[in-house]
């Protein structure tokens, strides 16, 4: 039986976890200069689950990038919590998984997953137990291991592990699952649904599978390019809680149909 993580307050759908504004972002100066992102509006519920889908260079990573306050923004503005990305970094409100899980190879399971609470030790700081995160995320038993014991699933679950250690109201992950194969791929995005169903966290997670996109997401963020802007933002009308075989279902079908085709008008 998976551990269970309880939040002391219970997040509310009706209130913005993330609120952009009129987004713009441009990277170089003159002849060099590129938008990356132009007029970017959305706002995204607490505790919601948005994923974002979009061509190859539309601004998927610059946009999560900027949430993040790892790219700054040209024009615009981004409320993260009601404060700015800065503000929220430093007060950890979030945390960010790469597509590579980039563990400390020296490091094993349970050190890693450790490290934000060395790094970042202030009083009165709040952190998970390691621990139980590991148990979680169902790696229990393998807390010694070194990453290159580890294969891709299982370190990319240790990523999860270490970024939920700080219990960040938001986590902000950019293709985490991309290059693994489709049976592991399921069982964290199930293993992920969990996470986010007991822990309220709010997530914005990017992909390029359309049928991640839609299992996963509440809503989906479609991006189109040059200049990225939003293609749409809409509502997945499926049930909230999510099951691998719904994707044999009219309804999913039909969800993963209009994305597609909307995807096609951004090319
Ligand atoms: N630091 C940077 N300096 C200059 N240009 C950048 C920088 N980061 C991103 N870009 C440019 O901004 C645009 C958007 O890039 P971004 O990485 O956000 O796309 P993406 O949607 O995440 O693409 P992919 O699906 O391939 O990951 C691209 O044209 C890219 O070359
Ligand atoms: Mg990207």
């Amino acid at each position: 039986m998976a551990a269970t993580l309880a939040r002391t307050e219970s997040p509310s759908a009706t209130r913005t976890a993330i609120s952009i504004n009129d987004v713009s972002v441009r990277f170089g100066e003159g002849r060099t200069e590129l938008t990356a992102l132009s007029g970017v509006s959305l706002d995204i519920p607490e505790g919601g689950f948005v994923t974002m889908l979009g061509p190859s260079g539309c601004g998927k990573s610059t946009l999560l990038r900027a949430i993040a306050d790892l790219v700054q923004i040209s024009d615009g503005n981004i409320a993260v919590l009601g404060r700015t990305p800065r503000e929220a970094r430093e007060a950890r409100d979030f945390a960010f998984v790469f597509q590579d899980a980039t563990l400390l190879p020296w490091r094993n399971t349970l050190d890693n997953v450790r490290l934000p609470i060395e790094v970042g030790k202030h009083a009165g700081a709040d952190y998970e137990d390691p621990l139980k995160l590991l148990k979680m995320v169902g790696l229990e038993g393998r807390e010694n291991a070194l990453p290159h014991e580890l294969s891709g699933g299982m370190r990319q679950r240790v990523a999860i592990a270490r970024a939920l250690v700080t219990r960040p109201r938001i986590l902000l992950m950019d293709e985490p699952f991309g290059a693994l194969d489709e049976i592991t791929r399921d069982n964290l995005n199930q293993e992920l649904l969990r996470i986010w169903q007991e822990t309220g966290t709010t997530i914005v997670f990017v992909t390029h599978s359309i049928p991640e996109a839609a299992f996963l997401g509440q809503h989906v963020l479609m991006l189109k390019a040059h200049p990225g802007r939003v293609k749409e933002f809409m509502k997945v009308e499926l049930p909230a809680e999510r099951t691998l075989t719904m994707r044999d279902t009219v309804d999913f079908i039909k969800v993963t149909a209009h994305l597609r085709a909307m995807l096609e008008e951004c090319l």
